[in-house]
């Protein structure tokens, strides 16, 4: 049997462009999913002069689709209800569907996010403090309180009970200051309960069933490969399966039922938060290409830390994810740089390094080795999107050489590029669904 399933992932550290890919691809998909993650991600879609943010909400939501958070996300109701009125505002009609076993973020998860960052010091890996770690902290210890509770008074009250009086201790061991009355807290998550029973369901049992029965889904991945609880770069990543690998169980998908994956990249790096990053660029350039590519987190407005290509990086997201199709986005942002680099692989003591080595102390003793390319014009952004209306012949020369560079070093096609934040600054060099 032959599926219509997609998967869409960032290959380094998040903030690769998957919401505006997504958006791209949903306009020929039936239901977009997102199936790990929470609030922490921030997807920017452009169109029609419009901008859309998304932190929770899959990003087929701009074109009315379906849209299904799975059982592998953690949900905060409150940035929930609040995306769902946005979307509302603008005229949209929102057809969303959410995991009965979705985990719930409370107001202490992020709290406690905060005070185990202090903690961490050197180890902190500058979380976006939406309460993630500690919710799948929860989840993975069997105190978590999922969507079906939040349904269930009786059930919701016990469960709060306990957790209550555990993080009430837990934070005071911190040091913090406990603001939380149970009875308000129980009785806003009793009301969101209320508000958000219509979208509840099986999404694995009805995911499976609209895969069987041939309908076209995107997972849209949230962070990044590198960012990855299990093959990123631990302990300065996020708290979930930010890659492929993570769909089966996030949305309760055989390996079986996944016809492609599409890897994103940016034609630079960009990290936010801690930890070794090779090849940044803490001079005037890297300033350059964080203004030029709007480089300021979605949902904290950090600005990013950015630096060259890394395609050792990449090359490992690409073995790890199993990528068949490969989405470049911000090539626009290099314009007017001259010369570019491109770093290769890592040499360790003298000696070059067969693989991406994950533990981050040996990373930030590791030397990026670079190509250098030239660079290529500034152009305007009614340029930019004529020339992407026109096609990949009428790119500049050096922006060819430079995906041609990157196609040779990572052996793998180029399916499509992006050379600007709107839609349509998109070229489809391989057709997708
Ligand atoms: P958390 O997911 O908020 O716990 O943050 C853990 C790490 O992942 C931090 O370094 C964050 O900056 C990073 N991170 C989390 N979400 C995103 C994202 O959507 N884009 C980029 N980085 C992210």
């Amino acid at each position: 049997m032959s599926y219509n399933t997609v998967v869409i992932v960032g290959l380094s550290w998040g903030d690769e462009g998957k919401g505006k890919y997504c958006d791209y691809l949903a306009q020929k998909a039936d239901i977009v999913v997102r199936y790990q993650g929470g609030a922490n991600a921030g997807h920017t879609v452009v169109c029609d002069g419009q901008k859309y943010k998304f932190k929770l909400i899959p990003s087929g939501a701009v074109w009315e689709k379906e849209v299904v958070i799975a059982n592998g996300c953690v949900l905060d109701p409150e940035v929930l209800f609040e995306e769902i009125e946005n979307l509302e505002h603008l005229g949209k009609n929102i057809n969303l569907k959410i995991s009965s076993t979705a985990h719930i973020v409370f107001p202490f998860h992020k709290k406690l996010d905060g005070l185990q960052e202090e903690h961490k010091e050197d180890y902190k890996a500058g979380t976006t403090k939406r309460g993630i770690g500690p919710t799948y902290s929860d989840k993975s210890a069997r105190y978590g309180i999922r969507v079906f509770d939040l349904l269930n008074p009786d059930i919701l009250e016990k469960k709060l009970k306990n957790l209550f009086e555990i993080k009430k201790k837990i934070i005071s061991i911190y040091n913090g200051n406990w603001e939380y009355q149970f009875d308000e807290l129980f009785q806003r998550y009793v009301d969101y309960g209320k508000r958000i029973k219509k979208y509840v369901i099986d999404t694995a049992y009805y995911l499976n069933k609209q895969i069987e029965a041939e309908k076209k889904i995107i997972f849209e991945g949230a962070q990044g490969t590198l960012l990855s609880l299990d093959h990123g770069m631990y302990p300065y990543g996020t708290s979930s399966s930010a890659n492929a690998l993570g769909v089966c169980a996030g949305a309760g998908i055989s390996p079986k039922k996944i016809s492609k994956i599409i890897g994103v990249f940016k034609a630079y790096t960009s990290r936010v938060g801690d930890g070794p990053l090779p090849t940044e660029l803490t001079n005037q350039i890297g300033n350059i290409i964080r203004e030029q590519g709007h480089e300021y987190g979605t949902v904290t407005n950090r600005p990013r830390r950015v630096g060259w290509l890394d395609l050792f990086n990449i090359k490992y997201s690409i073995l790890i994810n199993g990528v068949d199709y490969l989405f470049i986005s911000l090539l626009d942002a290099l314009e007017g740089i001259s010369p570019l680099k491109i770093c290769t692989h890592y040499k360790l003591n003298g000696d070059t390094l067969e693989s991406w080595p994950l533990q981050s102390e040996i990373i930030e003793k590791c030397e990026p080795v670079y190509l250098t390319l030239d660079g290529w014009e500034k152009r305007s952004q009614e340029e930019w999107l004529d020339i992407a209306k026109k096609g990949y012949d009428m790119l500049p020369e050096n922006m060819k050489t430079y995906i041609e560079t990157i196609e040779r070093e990572l052996n793998h096609k180029i399916s499509a590029i992006s050379i600007g934040p709107e839609r349509n600054a998109t070229i489809q060099l391989q057709e997708i669904f």
